[in-house]
């Protein structure tokens, strides 16, 4: 499998400008100051990269999006990583803070863009000081800061520490919580790209992304389409968690079977124990089965099956667990996260704890279970983000998937409540 992100990662030093240049490190940048910056929008459009943070949409066209000329643009590096079960931005910030920054460097020439900000989630101290010592190396090294190596282009580049919310990954509560503001998603339209950080135009990508610019400068945009599938351009980063003997953080092609990345890369789950479900791109994606391990693990496959490749999380659940015990993992993160703002969300994933609960304390009956999958089905699609959605798309699927499981729980609970009524009675 080719490894163009994680090549050689382990290196020591590589998080130094002497390292990373002896690797090659900026040298695409050297070559992207001295091509016009449509030039690059054009590199970057044609190796169709889809957007590495969770959405998959094309960072090409997204750049191109952002009014041309000179005016207060931003370019705003999505760092927050909250989504449970990843990891992997941490690993690429920590271990090679310089393609990050080769690449945010690039994408601000290429769009006009002169104030850039890294976003980082407040529990990443480590990753941020290593950030915060590469930029000033790269300040001293004239790679950032007035006239970057004599090409007229200036920039100022700020990481930003968050105070560790999962709201503030999503976009526009990123930009509040930037502004100084509580982090509350904004209505959309208008998207960051025409009305933004500061109401100015922003491009916001995640680390994963922009760390893959140079990459594609160097390759060329054609060359890197050809790696992945059509739909799926490139390699992915992957963070695997839970019932996998070799969890961790892996560099594949897209368009590589499941079974292969679970079973090969990961060792499957421990000895006597099967998958029995699998969160494909992390704990907001519905779930899939075993039987689901063949596809091809790229963007369009996972959705076509009814999940998705999200941030490239895969959490692997065997049949040591219940289904309820799963769920209410889930439920717990997100009720504790939402912010709040949008009423479905708020009550939407409070009540659907309180309907797990129920279940616990032998309370409900079968026909609790058509209320919360209708529960859901009043979140998803009716908020301002998809913070409620992220819980209702796994919930729903766990419902429809071990809807059989879950009526025996139902069963099995009301029956312990019942004996426990009788013997304290
Ligand atoms: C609740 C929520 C949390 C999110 N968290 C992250 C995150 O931690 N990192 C990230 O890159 N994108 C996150 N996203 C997606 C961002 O809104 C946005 O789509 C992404 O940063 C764009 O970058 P990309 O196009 O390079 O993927 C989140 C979205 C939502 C709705």
């Amino acid at each position: 499998m080719p490894h163009l992100l994680f090549d050689r990662i382990d290196e020591p030093g590589l998080n130094t400008i002497p390292v990373y240049e002896r690797r090659g490190g900026y040298s695409a940048l050297r070559s992207a100051l001295a091509m016009p910056p449509e030039a690059i929008i054009e590199e970057i459009k044609q190796s169709a990269i889809r957007g590495r943070g969770g959405a998959g949409f094309q960072m090409g066209q997204k750049a191109s999006f952002l009014p041309k000329g000179e005016m207060a643009k931003y370019l705003v590096c999505n760092a927050d990583e909250s989504e449970p079960g990843t990891f992997k931005d941490r690993e690429l910030m920590q271990k090679c803070p310089h393609a990050l920054i080769e690449g945010i460097i690039i994408t601000t020439y290429a769009t006009g863009i002169h104030r850039a900000f890294i976003y980082i989630r407040g529990e990443y101290q480590l990753q941020a000081d290593i950030l915060d010592q590469a930029v000033a190396e790269a300040r001293a090294a004239g790679l950032l800061g007035e006239n970057i190596l004599g090409s007229g282009h200036s920039l100022e580049l700020v990481v930003h520490r968050g105070a560790g919310a999962y709201i503030c990954g999503e976009e526009t509560g990123l930009l509040d919580s930037l502004e100084g503001k509580r982090g509350n998603p904004r209505l959309k339209p208008p998207f960051p790209a025409i009305e933004g950080l500061y109401a100015g135009p922003t491009l916001v990508n995640n680390v994963e992304t922009l760390s893959t610019v140079p990459t594609i400068i160097n390759m060329g945009g054609a060359e890197y389409a050809k790696i992945g599938t059509q739909g799926s351009t490139g390699t992915k980063l992957i963070s695997v968690s839970g019932d996998v003997q070799r969890p961790g953080n892996y560099e594949i092609e897209l368009g590589t079977p499941s079974r292969e990345i679970i079973y090969g890369l990961c060792g499957g789950p421990r000895d006597g124990r099967s998958v029995k479900m699998w969160f494909p791109g992390g704990s907001s994606s519905p779930v899939l089965l075993e039987s689901d391990l063949d596809l091809a693990y790229d963007f369009d496959t996972l959705a076509k099956a009814g999940s998705m490749l999200g941030s490239g999380a895969i959490i692997v659940v065997d049949d040591s667990h219940s289904a309820l015990e799963v769920m209410q993992k889930v439920v717990k993160f997100y009720a504790h996260e939402s912010c709040g703002k949008c009423v479905p969300c708020r009550e939407g994933t409070n009540w659907t704890l309180k309907m797990i609960e129920r279940i616990e304390a032998g309370e409900a009956t079968p026909m609790d279970l058509d209320i919360l999958a209708s529960a859901q089905s009043q979140i998803i699609g009716h908020c301002l983000c998809v913070l409620g959605d992220a819980m209702a798309m796994p919930v729903g699927s766990i419902v429809e998937k071990f809807r059989d499981e879950l009526a025996e729980e139902i069963e099995a609970a009301r029956e312990r409540a019942n004996s426990l009524t009788y013997a304290t009675a």
